[in-house]
């Protein structure tokens, strides 16, 4: 057998709970493959009965390769979406719009620029204390209570609300958690009012910075020289929304339960042995909340590694796949792709960590003798391919009194 022989019937699912439950089960046999594996990224649905397809790329160097070599890969999926119905399930994550995400060459440039200079006007000092004090208030409302669901009562809202400060959203942050929480409910008709409810937040704050400006994001971005206009102004605003708040709500759950899962981790971490900022790193490292994305398409068709990939084909990243197989180097943790790389890297490490390091920080010193309420083989993971994060978080503690 051949790497990508023809006569390999079936592309590995990207979905169903066996995937959900051990992905990496299904990296290992996509290795078969070698660097780049064929894939199937949806199922079956109405008006497309074969499912989506597209490919994996497992490697660090076809990856770094890839994602440094814009003039052989786009990010405009317009070309693939022409192929699809509108409605098909990976629309809302892969689907095209305005932003830095899905742009290109200078036009991805003028975009990025804005969310970039826009970042480096953060006050670190003052986000410092605001995620501090955002996370004692939502500790206290459950410190008495010896139990808590931490995904739902703290990871989720807690960069919910940090954000809805960064944008100046003042006393919206309740909108925009409660629209946060809906998103992923498993009753679609809830699902989609959140989804509006979300769009109404942004909405909110755009129209109400155009009139007030503030010492925030929102303001920053419309006041930038490359002058976007409303409509662009709210695709960044939701872009940046949508990029942050889920891997850092998988980023501190990922990494407080990992402490929790192993409890010579916990001691070294409420002692002060080990900083909260290596059990972030190393959640970057070994479960990185974004966990296949880097999605790229072919300007034209080319033969990658022994792929042969049309340019309507959707080329992802795995991320998780490829961290997992790279040497790890005790202290620093080495190298690792957990914000991508080339152009489109995350632009917002640097807050993200502090924002992240923080959260487990203060939740690790605020509460005594925290354990998992379920061993951690039992948690259960949120479906999907393209996050690793904790469908919910069950914790015990001594009451707080
Ligand atoms: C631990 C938290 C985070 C992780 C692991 C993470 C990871 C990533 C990754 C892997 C990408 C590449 C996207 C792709 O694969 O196509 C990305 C892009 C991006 N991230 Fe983050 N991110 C985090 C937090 C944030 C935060 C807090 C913000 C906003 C302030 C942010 C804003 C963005 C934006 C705007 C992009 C698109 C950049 C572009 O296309 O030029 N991220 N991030």
């Amino acid at each position: 057998m051949t790497v990508h022989d023809t006569r390999i019937p079936a592309r590995a699912p990207l979905y169903g709970p066996a995937f959900d439950s051990d992905p990496h089960a299904t990296y290992r046999m996509l290795r078969q493959f070698g660097p780049i594996a064929p894939v199937q990224l949806a199922p079956g649905f109405d008006g497309c009965p074969q499912g989506i397809t597209g490919w994996l790329v497992l490697d660090y160097d076809v990856a770094l390769h890839l994602l440094r070599d814009p003039q052989t890969w786009s990010k405009d999926p317009r070309g693939w979406e022409s192929t699809l119905p509108a409605d098909n399930p990976l629309q809302p994550m892969l689907g095209h719009r305005p932003n830095t995400l899905f742009t290109d060459g200078p036009e991805h440039a003028r975009l990025r620029a804005v969310v970039t200079d826009s970042l480096a006007l953060i006050d670190t000092g003052r986000l410092r204390t605001d995620v501090q004090q955002l996370a004692d208030q939502l500790i206290a409302q459950f410190s008495r209570d010896g139990h808590a669901d931490l995904i739902a009562q703290y990871t989720r809202p807690l960069p919910g609300l940090v954000f809805n400060n960064l944008f100046g959203g003042e006393q919206y942050g309740p909108d925009l958690v409660n629209a946060l929480g809906g998103m992923l409910d498993a009753d679609p008709q809830r699902a989609v009012a959140a989804g509006a409810a979300f769009f109404q937040y942004v909405t909110t704050i755009v129209t109400t910075k155009q009139n007030r400006r503030g010492p925030d994001l929102a303001s920053w971005y419309m006041d930038h020289p490359h002058a976007l206009t409303q409509e662009e102004v709210t695709h960044q605003v939701v872009l940046t929304l949508g990029a942050a708040l889920e891997p850092l709500s998988a980023s501190i759950g990922n990494a407080i339960s990992r402490a929790l899962a192993d409890r010579q981790r916990y001691t070294d971490l409420t002692n002060g042995t080990v900083a909260a900022r290596t059990a972030v790193e190393e959640v970057l490292r070994s479960e990185p909340p974004m966990a296949n994305y880097g999605c790229h398409y072919a300007r034209h068709p080319v033969q990658f590694y022994g792929a042969p990939i049309h340019p309507a084909e959707p080329v992802l990243i795995s991320y998780a796949a490829i961290n997992a197989e790279l040497p790890t180097t005790e202290g620093s943790g080495g190298a690792h792709l957990a914000w991508s790389a080339g152009p489109h890297a995350c632009p917002a490490r640097q807050p993200a960590m502090l924002l992240a390091v923080t959260a487990v920080e203060r939740l690790l010193n605020a509460l005594g003798d925290l354990d998992l309420a379920v061993p951690r083989e039992q948690l259960t993971w949120r479906p999907g391919l393209f996050q690793r994060s904790l469908a919910a978080l069950p914790v015990r503690f001594s009451p707080l009194h």
